[in-house]
């Protein structure tokens, strides 16, 4: 059986095309409907209250368009609000749980780092799943709130002073606790990769949750006959607000084959 349905993508802004990317990569045959929720971005500062209710909204707007699954390409959302999905009337796909299990088979010293917004580290989602996955580990985790600014502004080379300085303040006091692994917990962490490794040494192995999402979403889609193959797939975008930045942002996190965003505008109150 096929199902050519789209996946539903949301994210509390564009940063979720990190996690799109790696979705496109992986099961290039699927049509996709991305939200992003540019109007009232960022989330990783807001309440647990607020991002549950904001997270709800944007998957119901992805529902009305039909999707065969639903997918949180957003670290905040995965961290504080996966619960209220729990009986949720499709498939939902979250960033926590992949990533979890990619540092656990990832470990050798079973320490590992975790970094994401203030709301992510707050939650101790990632510490809760590795632990359960891995009794002995050891976890330290930092918020690096200054990232999602930085990489929006495309201040993401790894010899820039500003970003090193930050980096260091922010990756240091894990680097001296001996991980190694870390885990990228926001959707803007990739794209600083070589900053990150730079920091933390060569030895350490980063996990991208985007990249482990897409690949348990294509495990689950094959497992249950629900994949597409689709030849001219399609996908579909759509923004709560169309900042100026929006195209200088999607550039910094997109491939250049998949530059130009048809967005369009929806007001997310009204859905
Ligand atoms: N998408 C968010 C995340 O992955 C980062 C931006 C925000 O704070 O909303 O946590």
């Amino acid at each position: 059986m096929l199902d050519n349905n789209p996946i539903g993508i949301f994210d509390s802004g564009l940063g979720g095309l990190t996690v799109m990317k790696e979705v496109i990569s992986q099961l290039p045959n699927e049509n996709i409907v991305y939200f992003g929720d540019t109007a009232r971005v960022p989330y990783g500062t807001r309440s647990h209250e607020t991002i549950k209710k904001y997270a709800l909204q944007d998957a119901n707007f992805l529902l009305k368009n039909d999707v065969k699954v639903i997918v949180a390409a957003c670290g905040t959302v995965s961290a504080v609000a996966s619960g209220e999905f729990k009986d949720y009337k499709v498939p939902y796909f979250e960033m926590i749980t992949p990533a979890a299990i990619a540092a656990v088979k990832a470990t050798k010293t079973n320490k590992i780092g975790v970094i994401g917004t203030p709301a992510t580290i707050k939650s101790c989602e990632h510490k809760h799943r590795i632990l359960e996955l891995l009794p002995a580990a050891q976890i330290f985790a930092n918020a690096c709130p200054l990232f999602v600014p930085l990489v929006e502004e495309g201040i993401t080379d790894s010899n820039n002073f500003v970003l090193n300085e930050i980096a260091k303040k922010y990756l240091l006091p894990l680097k001296e606790q001996n991980i190694d692994t870390l885990i990228l917990g926001c959707t803007h962490y990739p794209i600083l990769s070589d900053v990150i490794s730079k920091i933390m040494g060569n030895k350490i192995t980063l996990i991208n949750p985007g990249e482990e999402l897409a690949f348990s979403l294509k495990n689950y889609l094959t497992d249950n006959d629900l994949c597409a193959e689709n030849k001219t797939p399609k996908h579909n975008f759509f923004v709560s607000d169309m900042t100026v930045s929006f195209q200088k942002t999607a550039r910094f996190l997109l491939d250049e084959n998949i530059n130009e965003l048809n967005a369009k505008q929806v007001d997310i109150n009204k859905i």
